[in-house]
């Protein structure tokens, strides 16, 4: 089943996923053991979504009815917007990669949260925002602060699709930084790129504010004249090493939270970043793309044993 999921296509791989799901029931429990903690949230389990898997907050009970942790929703822009036209997305099922150029669709905050309260849901959520500029992602993290559910804003500043500004900039992470916390007191996660980032001084500035952690990392941006944008991010087993090296910098000089996101497909990973790396929670995204949701439940309860 999982090979069959892995070559289908996306749309059919996500259709079968929604099929399966409806007949699923909740069927395990997670151990206590797998308790986590990060930025001062408790967390029931530390392995959940990443964004890209449900950008406009469709699949809130999908992913707790399959033990996620906690499930990522985004990235949610603060209008909508289309993305990039097609094709926008290139599969390699043997590397277990995607390259990806989907250019930040979004149906807008206001739908985004239309689901959340309609959602009836216990997981935890960590919202995703984007923004073409810092007012925008300003503007976002002050709607969401009035969202209980919503436990952790995470700052997409490393779409490999931005092209006018780039948040990497230690000034500019800085003040992002300071005008967010100004308009919110909720966790905030960094989302950053893989390559080419200072990352010392961007450690440095999220340790001078309250709550604030990384997210390492996004794709991995290349060209890519096959999708219309030309410009890609690699995501899937290829970059888990990239991801595991960059943590491994950021260990070296310092105890902030870390999010880990890349190329995680099995238990032995998760285990491998937290035991190694002090990795809190690790989030899941390519693996989902091809096995369906359901890639969350084998995850975790191979983890419980
Ligand atoms: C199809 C697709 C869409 C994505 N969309 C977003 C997004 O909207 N915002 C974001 O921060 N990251 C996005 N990502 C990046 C993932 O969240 C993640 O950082 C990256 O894919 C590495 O994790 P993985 O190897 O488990 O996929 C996307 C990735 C894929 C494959």
């Amino acid at each position: 089943m999982r090979n069959i999921l892995r070559y289908a296509h996306p749309e059919v791989t996500h259709r079968i996923a929604h099929l399966v799901m409806r007949h699923v029931s909740p069927f395990y429990e997670i151990e206590p053991h797998l308790e986590t903690e990060l930025l001062g949230v408790r967390f029931r389990c530390p392995v959940g979504t990443g964004a890209g898997i449900d950008k406009n907050g469709e699949l809130l009970r999908t992913f707790q009815k399959v033990g996620a942790g906690f499930h990522v929703i985004g990235s949610v822009l603060l209008r909508e917007h289309r993305g990039n036209p097609h094709p926008r997305l290139y599969r390699y099922p043997e590397r277990l990669a995607m390259i990806n150029a989907m250019g930040l669709p979004s149906k807008g905050v206001k739908h985004v949260l239309k689901n959340i309260y309609r959602a009836d849901i216990e997981i935890p959520l960590i919202v995703n925002i984007a923004g073409f500029n810092i007012e925008e992602f300003v503007t976002l993290s002050k709607i969401l602060d009035r969202i209980g559910i919503v436990k952790i804003v995470e700052l997409n500043i490393s779409c490999p699709q931005y092209k006018n500004i780039d948040l990497h900039n230690p000034e500019l992470l800085y003040d992002l930084l300071t005008r967010v916390r100004e308009v919110t007191s909720k966790p905030v996660l960094v989302k950053i790129r893989p390559r080419n980032v200072d990352i010392r001084k961007i450690v440095h500035i999220c340790e001078s504010f309250k709550n604030v952690g990384l997210t390492i990392s996004n794709s991995f941006p290349i060209k890519a004249d096959f999708l219309s944008s030309g410009v890609g991010g690699v995501s899937g087993l290829p970059l888990y090493r990239l991801v595991f090296r960059l943590i491994k910098l950021v260990r070296d000089i310092s105890d902030i939270d870390v999010v880990a996101c890349g190329g995680v497909f099995t238990s032995r990973q998760v285990i491998e970043l937290m035991r190694k790396l002090k990795v809190s929670l690790v989030q899941v995204v390519t693996a989902i793309a091809y096995e369906g949701p359901l890639a969350i439940m084998r995850i975790v309860k191979d983890l419980s044993k």
